[in-house]
């Protein structure tokens, strides 16, 4: 029997695939292990949640500068940040069918928890997935997909300090894909091997890395508050100096409770200065950064808050999965604050089939529309069915044009989380909906 938390889940994976949300990759040919394609409504819920993170961390900062860097960099890059060493987990091999498992998640590493046969030793496996550039395959020719965004923005330090004259502290971001060839893919949207990150390197003088850190503490935990991720469904956990990444000399976790158990959403590290030490030394370009106020050339330390898109996505749709009862009917919606909503209000003609009403509802559609593009609407069905459709996606408005709105050009609004309903003149509809969109 399947326990509650592994029902929540089934039910989350069931509802995203058949409302469009999230579609197993390459499905018609059986599915590729780690990957999952966004449709139309997950798509719109990753661009809120890639919106609201750049909007808080770019636009709303003085300090803060974008990039877009490829994924496929010069190998070097990897050597020299260590990865082609140490990014690895642990595998084990059966001897006898061939499967492996993550040493360091077997309970018992004397028999194959598939079919009981005899285990390999434990092998490091380095997660980067290896390509060729060009038309010949040999050592010369060896890419990586990069497995974490941090790298194309330590490559291009320079270029942002030469270009555009950032007096430190400041902070480079990007929003970009990342690979990690995971020997045990799983748990829908948490361990992919091919993800998104939305990650921040936050240059500092070294003295300053105690103060910038907590600061970047708390505007992590201020863009949760931002998503919908409720406080006491996330956990800070000081990461022991044993289980660090290499770059790393201190960590915080911050882990979210989900149905599969307590684990990491996302991470703030300081990697000192590592990375640009270790890039000026391998490539012999100069990472320094001239301080004009102290007058003096050094290296700058770095703070990285690092979020993954798809990890933040799983933990907004857990956190906004709601069941309850209505006229004695069983009813699941997402109580989606308005911003990450992928549709923020639906418009209905009361019947379909009376030309007036569509016509009317058609036009007060447009005229929405064109200032709130994340709309829909729908003449489908009876209008209780309707509603339950816009609730089971998060839908936070929906309205509705009755023979009432033909006489007195009123409409009725409906909130998805009391469902309850008022009457409000068309004329004033799309200013009441823009404060109830952001006043949430
Ligand atoms: N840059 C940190 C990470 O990818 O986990």
């Amino acid at each position: 029997m399947a326990t509650e938390k592994e029902r929540l889940m089934e039910n989350i994976v069931s509802l995203a695939k058949r409302r469009g949300f999230v579609f197993q990759g390459s499905e018609i040919y059986g599915g590729i292990a780690g990957m999952w394609d966004y449709g139309p409504l997950g798509v719109e819920l990753a661009h809120n949640i890639k919106d609201i993170w750049w909007r808080m961390f770019v636009y709303n900062r003085e300090d803060m500068y974008g990039i877009d860097a490829s994924i496929l960099m010069n190998p070097r890059v990897w050597e020299t940040s260590g990865h082609t060493k140490t990014f690895s987990d642990p595998v084990i091999k059966c001897v006898k069918c061939k499967k492996q498992f993550r040493a360091d998640q077997l309970d018992n590493k004397n028999a194959c928890p598939a079919c009981g046969g005899k285990l390999s030793k434990s092998q490091p496996f380095n997660l980067m997935f290896k390509t060729y550039i060009g038309a010949t395959e040999d050592s010369d020719s060896i890419s990586y997909l990069r497995p974490e965004t941090a790298g194309g923005i330590f490559v291009n330090f320079k270029n942002v300090v030469d270009s555009m004259h950032p007096k430190l502290p400041f902070g480079i971001a990007q929003i970009g894909k990342a690979f990690r060839n995971e020997i045990a893919p799983r748990d829908f949207l948490f361990r992919l091997r091919e993800l998104k990150q939305m990650e921040i390197e936050y240059f500092v003088r070294a003295e300053e890395w105690e103060r910038a850190f907590e600061e970047w503490r708390l505007a992590m935990l201020a863009f949760a508050k931002e998503v919908g991720i409720p406080k006491k469904v996330i956990h800070e956990l000081e990461v022991p100096e044993s289980e660090r990444a290499h770059y790393s000399k201190r960590t915080i976790d911050f882990e979210f409770d989900y149905p599969f158990g307590k684990k990491e959403l996302w991470g703030l590290a300081y990697r000192t200065d590592y990375d640009l030490s270790r890039h000026a030394e391998a490539s012999g370009a100069d990472l320094t950064y001239f301080d004009e106020e102290e007058n003096k050339r050094f290296i700058p330390h770095v703070i990285e808050p690092s979020f993954g898109v798809d990890r933040t996505f799983l933990a907004v749709l857990l956190s906004a999965y709601r069941v309850d009862e209505i006229k004695g009917e069983k009813r699941v919606f997402l109580a989606f604050k308005p911003a990450v909503a992928p549709i923020k209000v639906a418009v209905f003609p009361l019947l379909k089939n009376k030309p007036e009403l569509v016509t009317k509802a058609r036009n007060i559609y447009q005229m929405l529309k064109k200032h709130i593009p994340q709309i829909d609407f729908d003449d489908n069905g009876n209008i209780g069915k309707r509603y339950r459709r816009q609730d089971e996606i998060g839908t936070p408005y929906c309205v509705t044009i009755d023979f009432d709105t033909l006489e007195d050009n009123t409409v009725t609004l409906r909130d998805r989380d009391t469902t309850e309903q008022e009457r409000v003149n068309e004329k004033n509809l799309l200013e009441i909906l823009k404060k109830k969109l952001v006043s949430f």
